[in-house]
């Protein structure tokens, strides 16, 4: 077999290993894959131990996806604007690439899974932390119609609109406070990281409109608090992160395998653990 993992710290809850064994039997890859801890001031020692021992590939968790990304000889375009690392692997003259697979993981996850298109859409991202940055690309490919992005600090948005300023209209992309927008969107991410506090963004209920899609990048259990705040002002549909999860994943797996698992089945069965 060979040999992939996921490294982080904390590890011990990642969902990775499962996936990515549901992956291998679903398509009779020999792929072993495992998780790493690696110490919170040493990822780079942990990866160049993980490739120097024959490992493949590997996942890039919290806090070391920006190390990731600074660590490799070469990076792919998506991950250069990303400015973060999911997915590590060797080329064919052993240097270290980077990638970043979740913004096709949540593009893929709407379009394909929840069937809705991106494209001449008007979105709400709450956030401009390094999981929006992360996102923005794939999700600005798409053409949506207008791109808003809100966050506490205002600075930080402001710097990720100029950041992506080449990739969308320069009227399409823009930044502001939570105290800013006051209309209902088609989309609206949560991209903060508000909820691992107990927290929610404070943003107006007005952006939720009875047709608005609400989609939570962090997924829990039971619906979670941004999602359940969505549904009590009035949203009908609103989704959480577990399909991003399986997503990012399964195209890591098509990075390094070149073979596209089939995601509802895996999806399905995370759901009902
Ligand atoms: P991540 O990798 O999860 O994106 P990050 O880069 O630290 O982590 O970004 C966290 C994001 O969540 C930021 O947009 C942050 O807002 P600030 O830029 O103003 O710090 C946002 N965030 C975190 N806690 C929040 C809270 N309690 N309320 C609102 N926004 C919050």
């Amino acid at each position: 077999n060979q040999l992939y993992a996921v490294v982080g710290n904390p590890i011990s809850h990642s969902k990775s290993p499962r996936i990515h064994s549901l992956f291998a039997s679903q398509t009779g890859e020999p792929v072993e894959y495992t998780a790493i801890q690696a110490p919170v001031d040493d990822f780079s020692g942990a990866a160049r131990h993980f490739f120097e021992q024959g490992g493949k590939g590997l996942n890039v968790t919290v806090p070391f996806k920006e190390q990731a990304w600074t660590l490799a000889d070469h990076r792919t375009p998506r991950a250069e604007k990303a400015g973060a690392a999911n997915t590590l692997y060797l080329d064919k003259v052993q240097d270290l690439v980077a990638d970043n697979t979740d913004g096709v993981g949540i593009v893929r996850d709407l379009q394909v899974n929840h069937g809705v298109s991106l494209k001449g859409l008007r979105i709400l991202v709450l956030g401009a932390g390094g999981a929006v940055r992360g996102v923005l690309g794939p999700i600005l490919a798409e053409q949506p119609a207008a791109l808003t992005i809100a966050n506490r600090t205002v600075a930080k948005a402001e710097a990720l609109v100029r950041l992506f300023a080449n990739d969308a209209d320069a009227a399409l992309l823009t930044a502001c406070g939570f105290d800013g927008p006051d209309q209902s969107f088609d989309l609206v991410i949560n991209g903060t990281s508000a909820s691992l506090q107990g927290d929610l963004p404070p943003a107006s209920a007005k952006v939720i409109g009875p047709d608005t899609v609400v989609y939570d990048m962090m997924y829990s259990l039971q619906t979670t608090t941004f999602n359940q705040w969505a549904l009590d002002n009035g949203a009908r549909r609103v989704y959480d992160g577990l399909g991003m999860l399986v997503e990012q994943a399964a195209e890591s797996f098509f990075v390094w395998r070149g073979m596209r698992p089939d995601t509802a089945p895996v999806i399905e069965e995370l759901r009902t653990d």
